[in-house]
Parts: structure tokens; sequence; C-alpha cells
């Protein structure tokens, strides 16, 4: 494979870690302590990285050339090897200068009051609160253990900010709970639940005095089937991701806690997320239609919601640094979109002060290198208008008004200390009221995708067995484990004692990472997007005590490769998982360690039911049509609930409810050039460059439109009931403007047209089974020219027995309409739409037609 990666090569149970793979990092830490903190690991991984990868560049260079030629890279041989930065000028269009915030909409009170303020202000003063704060690698400067810190002003009696990870709750601290991953979320297409959750985990960043939270996540949407940030986020499906990201950021900004949105945009892939030696980050190169009609899509949804904040990203967006931009900052979310709030780089992402500053950065994180003092500088000689700061210090002002954190918000890091070892005061972020979206969450992202022979629910099992690394805790679960790596604070327990996670997570991309986390369950994926809660409920704990009160026999063996395997269990559970973190790509998206252990405990047992925590998609075809395979599920990532939600969902207490976010193929090929990353190659070594050519084509739209036959398709979840859909109804709504240009003022989110309901679809569903359960029912919409289908609508409805509801989908304007790359504006075509509603992107009973 023309990969710097060898397929890997799990590692069985016990076997122990080559020694050298940890000591550099252990070394690394003893000497820089600051490295068990994310903010720690950015600032001294960019001082490593260069001489290091001065040598591993050497390494990977060869390594790349050992490994053939790979026939897609072949073709720009024997070109001149760019090295000047110069070659892409215009790539990216100019969009100057950067738009004031005005106070558009919701904005006005928040915008009145940020002005007044910083009205007040010095020009050191906004320089400041434009500015991380400066850190040393020792402890001075460190104020507290949040991922950021904006400094206070006291004379103003503003407290600062304290910026913190992340998804799925306050990462790396103690008191705190372990909320389901976004892939989880996604899952579970339930947007009460969304909001519930998103309102409980901004509760615990509130509480622990966290200003800013850092996500949610809806880039990467997933365009690279291996990313390894894609659990992070929601769907490859940018209607699904957009109404998750919606209810997220609503949820969150309603305790009081700013929404970071990240990572803007294009930040499909992690190989060469940041610069390495003489490689610049990667360039996602989008084109006009794909970044509004897929990738835009959710940033939209987010700024509409009122997002206070964007994260700019890593990777470059044709050719030009995500947090230096002008047309994405400046044009597309400042203008278009008419964002009101500020964007803050991603750790380290900003690689040039006045050019970030007047392409339309407003905030700095970690540090202030570039910005501080130097940006003072370039303001007072003119490099950076005034006008400009003043405009990042307002738009940084006014989200903390719109949220309403001049209103006894507590302490900047008031619960996050510094060291969770040494003494400190406790503040336990929990909240009784969290528990049931902790158990409902980790429930309904759990996906039932075969289930024969009355396989599930379990009946009372006299004797069960239970196989796989990923059905036990971790051996530790402690916060500077195995000899001062913390592996708790990235999410690292169950893999390789943190290894993989840390080395990517420090840009050491040339490991033979691992697809799995082989020692423990995993219920986050690794990196800044992990979660440290105060418990966690594995699936073996919960199985356990289950059969403690049925008094049911069990075995297991969660080591061996090739288990004994007892054929007169009524039931052989084996738990396995497809690990992923920040940091690198998935180096496959199946592996033979696991592949093997499940084909061999199916020739033994004649009821074997398949448990996968994957972070991310999981091929089956290795085993899938194996007649002892009886049942399988997507457990994805649950949080601190797993174990209990499984054994709830094993013995039908609750019923299987998730569908797919994704596309499952039959095999990796099916998802062609997307499914691994981009690399450096010919005369673009020094800068990797990722065309996204496919356009809008990622997921069920290339299955579509190749007329490939999906293992498992987009929308896909089987439950322990049945439902029947009848009596669709379109209805164009008679007063509905359908000029085919939105004319409307922009406010946050863009047009305000873009928003009109044009049409109304409505179908029944009824459970025709026996128990009670929950329906996922879909709308697509097949546009004219667009792609055959694409999901508009979706409602999850929850009924007894013989019940029947309505479940009913507006359509809006953007809904309907196709992105005009001429007009630069949304387009609702005259036509034919045609209107499908089912259980799956391809089991869709109903049809009809809409005319505009
Ligand atoms: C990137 O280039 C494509 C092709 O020229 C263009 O359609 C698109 O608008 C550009 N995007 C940005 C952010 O510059
Ligand atoms: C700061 O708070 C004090 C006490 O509440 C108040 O007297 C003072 O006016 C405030 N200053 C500003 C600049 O808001
Ligand atoms: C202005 O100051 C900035 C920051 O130090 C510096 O990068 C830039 O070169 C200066 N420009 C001029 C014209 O002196
Ligand atoms: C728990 O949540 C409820 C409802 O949001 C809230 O009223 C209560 O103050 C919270 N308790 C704590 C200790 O934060
Ligand atoms: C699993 O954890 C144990 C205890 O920390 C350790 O000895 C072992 O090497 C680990 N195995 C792997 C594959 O990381
Ligand atoms: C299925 O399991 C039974 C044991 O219950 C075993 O005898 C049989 O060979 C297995 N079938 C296959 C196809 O492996
Ligand atoms: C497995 O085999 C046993 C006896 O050999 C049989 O009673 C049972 O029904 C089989 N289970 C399945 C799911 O086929
Ligand atoms: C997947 O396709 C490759 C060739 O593209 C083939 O070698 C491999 O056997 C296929 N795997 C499966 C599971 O079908
Ligand atoms: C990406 O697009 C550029 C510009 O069209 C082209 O020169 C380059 O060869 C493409 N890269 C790959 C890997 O296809
Ligand atoms: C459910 O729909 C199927 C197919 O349309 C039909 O055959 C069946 O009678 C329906 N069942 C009920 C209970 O309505
Ligand atoms: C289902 O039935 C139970 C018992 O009859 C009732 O308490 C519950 O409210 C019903 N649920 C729904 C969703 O109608
Ligand atoms: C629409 O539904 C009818 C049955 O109601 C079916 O015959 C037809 O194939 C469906 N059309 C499409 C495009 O799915």
């Amino acid at each position: 494979m023309g990969e710097k990666r060898q397929e890997s090569q799990p590692l069985a149970q016990g076997q122990a870690v080559p020694p050298d793979r940890t000591s550099w990092w252990a070394k690394m830490q003893q000497r820089f302590p600051t490295l068990q903190r994310k903010r720690g690991v950015a600032l001294v991984a960019g001082l490593m990285i260069l001489p290091l990868f001065g040598l591993l560049g050497l390494l990977a260079l060869r390594n790349r050339h050992d490994s053939g030629n790979d026939g897609a890279t072949g073709g720009t041989a024997g070109q001149a090897l760019i090295t000047d930065d110069t070659y892409f000028y215009g790539q990216s269009e100019p969009v100057y200068p950067s738009p004031a915030m005005t106070g558009v909409g919701a904005w006005a009170d928040a915008y009145r009051k940020a002005l007044d303020f910083v009205g007040q202000l010095t020009i050191e003063e906004k320089v400041l609160l434009a500015s991380g704060l400066p850190t040393s690698t020792g402890s001075s400067g460190t104020l507290n253990g949040c991922s950021g810190n904006i400094d206070a002003i006291p004379r103003m009696n503003f407290s600062g900010f304290c910026l913190n990870d992340a998804g799925q709750g306050v990462r790396a601290t103690d008191f705190v709970s372990g909320f389901p991953s976004g892939i989880h979320v996604a899952a579970s297409w339930n947007k009460d639940l969304a909001r519930d959750r998103a309102e409980s985990m901004g509760l615990e960043f509130r509480v622990k005095g966290v200003n800013i939270h850092l996500g949610p996540v809806v880039g990467p949407v997933g365009r690279v089937v291996r990313g390894g940030r894609n659990w992070e986020g929601f769907s490859p499906d940018p209607y699904l991701s957009g109404s998750l990201v919606t209810e997220t950021v609503t949820g969150i900004q309603s305790q009081g806690v700013i929404t970071s949105t990240k990572h803007f945009i294009g930040n499909e892939q992690e190989t060469n997320r940041q610069p390495t030696g003489d490689t610049e980050s990667v360039s996602s190169n989008i084109d006009d239609k794909a970044m509004h009609e897929l990738y835009l899509w959710p940033f939209q949804d987010a700024v509409k919601a009122g997002t206070a904040n964007v994260m700019c990203s890593y990777n470059r967006v044709n050719n030009s640094y995500g947090c230096a931009n002008s047309k994405t900052q400046n044009g597309l979310l400042k203008t278009e979109l008419g964002f009101q709030g500020a964007i803050t780089s991603d750790w380290d992402a900003l690689h040039a002060g006045v050019a970030s500053a007047n392409s339309g950065m407003d905030m700095v994180m970690p540090n202030s290198k570039l910005w501080g003092d130097k940006l003072a500088e370039a303001v007072r000689n003119g490099s950076v208008s005034e006008d400009r700061l003043t405009d990042m210090a307002t738009r940084i002002m006014a989200g903390y008004y719109q949220v309403g954190q001049d209103k006894d918000f507590p302490e900047p890091g008031i619960g996050m200390p510094v060291d969770i070892t040494k003494p400190h005061d406790i503040v336990d972020a929990r909240n009784i009221s969290s528990q049931k979206v902790l158990l409902d969450g980790a429930i309904e992202g759990h996906v039932l995708v075969k289930n024969i022979k009355n396989a599930l629910p379990l009946k009372k099992p006299r004797m069960l067995s239970v196989y796989g690394y990923s059905a036990r805790s971790p051996d530790q679960w402690n916060y500077k484990s195995h000899g001062g790596v913390a592996a708790w604070t990235f999410g690292g327990e169950s893999s390789y004692l943190g290894r993989d996670t840390q080395a990517g997570f420090s840009g050491h991309y040339f490991e033979d990472f691992s697809d799995i986390a082989p020692n423990g369950t995993l219920f986050s994926g690794g990196g800044s997007g992990a979660v440290t809660p105060a418990f966690v409920s594995s699936p073996y704990d919960a199985l356990n005590a289950r059969a403690f009160d049925d008094r049911t026999a069990v075995f297991w063996d969660f080591f061996s490769p090739d288990p004994d395997v007892a054929s007169i269990s009524d039931a052989c559970l084996v738990i396995v998982n497809a690990y992923a973190s920040e940091g690198y790509d998935r180096p496959n998206l199946r592996d033979d360690y696991t592949d093997g252990l499940i084909r061999h405990v199916a020739d033994r047992c004649n009821n074997t039911i398949v448990i996968f925590h994957n972070a991310g998609i999981r091929l089956v075809d290795q085993w899938i049509d194996h007649p002892n395979v009886t049942a399988l599920i997507f457990a994805h990532l649950p949080g601190e609930a797993s174990g209990r939600a499984l054994v709830s969902l094993l013995y039908g207490e609750s019923n299987p409810s998730g569908k797919l976010p994704y596309t499952v193929a039959r095999n990796e090929s099916d998802y062609e050039h997307v499914a691994k990353p981009d690399l450096p190659v010919g005369q673009f070594e020094r800068f990797p460059q990722s065309n996204f050519t496919e356009g809008i084509y990622i997921d069920y739209r290339h299955f579509d439109l190749k007329n490939i036959t999906p293992r498992y398709e987009f929308g896909f979840g089987l439950s322990y009931t049945t439902f029947n859909y009848s009596n669709l109804k379109i209805e164009k709504r008679d007063d509905a403007n359908t000029d085919e240009y939105p004319t409307g003022e922009i406010r946050e989110g863009g047009q305000v047209d873009l928003w009109d309901v044009i049409a109304s679809v409505s179908a029944d569903i009824k459970n025709v089974g026996d128990v009670y359960g929950g329906e996922i029912s879909q709308l697509y919409v097949g546009i004219p020219n667009a792609p055959v289908r694409q999901l508009r609508g979706f409602e999850k409805s929850f009924l007894n027995a013989t019940e029947q509801a309505t479940a009913t989908f507006p359509l809006t304007r953007r809904d309907l309409s196709v992105w005009d790359v001429v007009a630069q504006k949304w387009h609702l075509q005259p036509g034919e739409y045609r209107i499908f509603v089912g259980r799956s992107s391809r089991d869709l009973p109903l049809n009809g037609t809409l005319t505009i």
C-alpha cells in the first residue's frame, strides 16, 4: 500500500508494547510536566516537532519511496518540487476588509453592551482580550487547569475566560460526567435528547467555571472514512449534523456557556493536519458548491442557532491556512452567514499574525507568540487597523453578554485545578437531573443491524459466555497512570497505554497505529474530544450485576484471541471495538485480530452476538454472513453509562431505536478515494493537496450515484418491534414565496428567508409489533439537478404496540434549494421534487411529488 503506515498488526492481549515506543514520550513528559495537558502538548509539540521531523521526515520519505508507486500518485512525476507558497497564490479569493460586527438580529443588546465595554479599553487591553495567556513550560503563568485562558481586566470587573475541551463533557478534571460522543448522538437521531444532553453538559461546564466550551464538532463531517475525529462530530450528512448542532449549541448556550463550534473548515483528515518540518498543512481544495451544500451547511445551522464562537482549523483551504483565509472567515462566515461572534484559533493553528488578524480571526490560542505585544505593534504601525482590533474585542465581549456571563457566572476555572491529585476544593459539576439523559443517551445511540433466530432480546439465559477486549474496564483509571503518561487525560486508558493517542496528538505521524483499543472497554475516542467521567459502567460490570440477580452462569475470557468456547452457552457475546483518536487517521476499517476472534467464537457457538464500540465506520463482511452470528450491535461511544445501556438493550428492558448516521460498505474499496486520507506526493510533497473532486458525493450520496449496494445503508437500524408507514401528505404552503432566489436581509445564519417554510410533508407511523419502541422516520427529497435523494427531515416517535402517530416535516427554502455558483445564492428551481418517506435511505415505502 502506498502509505507511510503499514497495515497494522494488533498486538494480542498481554503482548508487551516495545519499550522504545513509549519511552520518548515518557521522557518528554518528565522534562515537560506541562505535556500532561493539551496546551502543554501543543506548545511543546510545536518546539519539538521541528528537530524531530528533520529525522522523521527523511524516514517517511524513504518509506514512501520504498512502498512503491501508488498508481494514483504517479501523475505529477517529473514535475519540479514546489518549494514556495507563492505557487498557490490566488487559489483562495481575497475578501477584505474584515466585516465588523453590526449587532443584527438577536445580537443588538449584546452588541451595545460590548461596544460600551470595549470603548473604555486601551489598545493593550483589547489585545489582551484577543490573546491567549503566555505560558511557560513550568507552572508559572498557569492559573488553572483550563485548556486555554484569557486574562482578567480587573479595572473593568472582567474576570477573564476559561476555555476547555470538549464535545462529550468537561475533559481532564474530576467530578464530571461522561456523555455520549457526537457519533452516538447522531445514531440516536433524537433532537430532544440532543438538546437535553447539551443542557446537562453545559451546566457542568458552567459549574466548573468554563466560559467557552470547545465544541461541538461539525467539521470533520466525515468525508474521509478513516478520519481520526469523525466520532467527535455527528454525521457525514449535513442535514443530520446541522439539526443536531442546532440543538447542541442552543442547549449549551442556554446554560450561559459559549460554544466554539469547530473546526472551520474542511478539517477532514488528521494526517498532515499541522505543518511538520518543511511540509505545510494539508490543503482541502473544495469547490464552492460542495462548500455550501455540504461543509458549510452545518456551520450555517450553528450560526443560526447563535453560536457565539467558531474555531478556525489547522488545515489549509485552497492552500490558504484555515485561520488566515479571508474567503472562509471574512467572506463565508462573517459576510454570507452574518456571524456575529468571534473566531478563535485551534491550538497553535496561527501561523501569521497580521494576515490572520486581517482575514478575520479574533482570538488566538493557547498563547500569544504572534499576537500579544506584536498585535499591539501591528496596530500602531498600521498593518492592522485599530477598527479591526476593536471589532475583535467587540465580538469577543458580545458573546460574553449574549449568553449572560456578566450575570453571576462562576469564577473562570473555579473547578479546574492545575493538578487534581493535589489537595483542592472539590467542585462536583454533576447534577442528579442528568442521570436520565446519560442513560437514555447511551441507549439510543446503539444500533441493532442484525438479529436473526430471535437472538435478542435475551430470554433469562441459563448460561452466558462473554469474550472480547471491550467488555471489561481498563486496568487503570487514574490521573497519572502508566509511569507518568497521562493516558487518562486523552481517553487512552484502554488503548496501547495511550501510546497512539499521544503520538498522533503531538504530530508524530509515523507510528504503526493500532486499529483497536485492546486494554478495556471503549466509551470515548482519544484526544481533546475524550472525556474523564468520575465513573464508568463497563459492559462486563453491568452483565455481572445482572447475572448475579438472575443466577446466570457466566464464563468469560477477555484475553485470548482463540478462547475456549462453551458451546452449550445460551449466547456468546463478543464485545470488541474500533479505536480512533485525534492526531492520526485510522489505519484500517477492520482488523484481523478482532475478525479472527469473532470467527473463532462463531465457529463454536451457534448464538454469537457481536457488539462493537466503534469510533467510526467498521466493516463486518469478514463474518457477518456466518450463520452463527445471530446479532450485531454498533454500540458506538456511549459515555459513562455504556454497560448499563447495553444490558438494558440486550435484556429487552429497552428497545433499540438508533439508526446508522453513515453507510457501512461491504468493502473499503466501495468508498473509493475518500476511504483514506490524502498524502503528500510528487511535486506537492511539501504542500499536501486534498482535492475534494467528489463534490457533495460522499457517503450515501456516493453509493446512490454509483449504484453500489452497501452492507448497511445510511439510516438503517432494527428494533424489537416493527413500524408501518402510510398516508403520505405533501402540501405546498399557500402563502409561500417561491421566487427563485432569496431576497431577505442577512442575519445570523444568512438571508432570513432561507428559513421560510415552503412546503410540509406528513406521514403516519404505526407500531404493528408487540412491544413499545421508537421509530426514526426519514424524509428524503430528490431536488432537480441534485442527488436522487438527500435527507431533509427526520422525526423520532415512541409508540406503544398498536399505537400510531403522525410525523410532520417542514421544508424550508434552503432545504429545497441548490447553491448557484454564478448567482452566489441559494436557488429554488421551478420543477418537480421527488419526496420519499421511510425507515432508511433505501427502505422508503412512501413517495410522491412536490411541484414548485
Ligand atoms: C476554492 O477554489 C474553488 C475552485 O476555484 C472555488 O470554487 C472556491 O470558492 C474556493 N474556495 C475558497 C474558500 O477559496
Ligand atoms: C465594578 O464593580 C464595582 C462594584 O460592583 C462597581 O462599583 C464598579 O462601578 C464596577 N466598575 C465597572 C467598570 O463596571
Ligand atoms: C508592524 O508590526 C508587525 C508586528 O510586529 C510586523 O510584523 C510588521 O512587519 C510591521 N510592519 C511594518 C510596516 O513595520
Ligand atoms: C441541578 O439542575 C437543576 C436543574 O437544572 C438546577 O436547578 C440545580 O441548581 C442543579 N443543581 C446543582 C447542584 O447544580
Ligand atoms: C494493558 O495494560 C496492562 C496494565 O497496565 C499492561 O501491562 C499491558 O501492557 C497493556 N497492554 C497493552 C496491549 O497495552
Ligand atoms: C455453529 O455452532 C455450532 C455449535 O453450536 C457448531 O457445531 C457449528 O459448526 C457452527 N457452525 C458453523 C458454520 O461454524
Ligand atoms: C443452538 O443449538 C442448540 C442445541 O444444539 C439449539 O437448542 C438452539 O436452538 C440453537 N440456537 C440457535 C440460535 O440456533
Ligand atoms: C475488497 O476488495 C479487494 C479488492 O478491491 C479484495 O481484494 C478484497 O478481497 C475485498 N474484500 C472483501 C471482504 O470483499
Ligand atoms: C489536485 O489538484 C491540483 C490542481 O488541479 C493538481 O495539480 C493535483 O495534481 C491534484 N492532486 C491530486 C493528488 O490529484
Ligand atoms: C403493514 O404494512 C404491510 C405492507 O404494506 C402490510 O402487508 C401489513 O398488513 C401492514 N400491517 C398492519 C398491521 O397494518
Ligand atoms: C404506553 O402505555 C403505557 C401503559 O399503558 C402508558 O403508561 C404510556 O404512557 C404509553 N406510552 C405512550 C408513548 O403512549
Ligand atoms: C413510489 O411508490 C410506488 C408504490 O406506491 C412504487 O411503485 C414506485 O416504485 C415508487 N417510486 C419510487 C421512485 O420509489
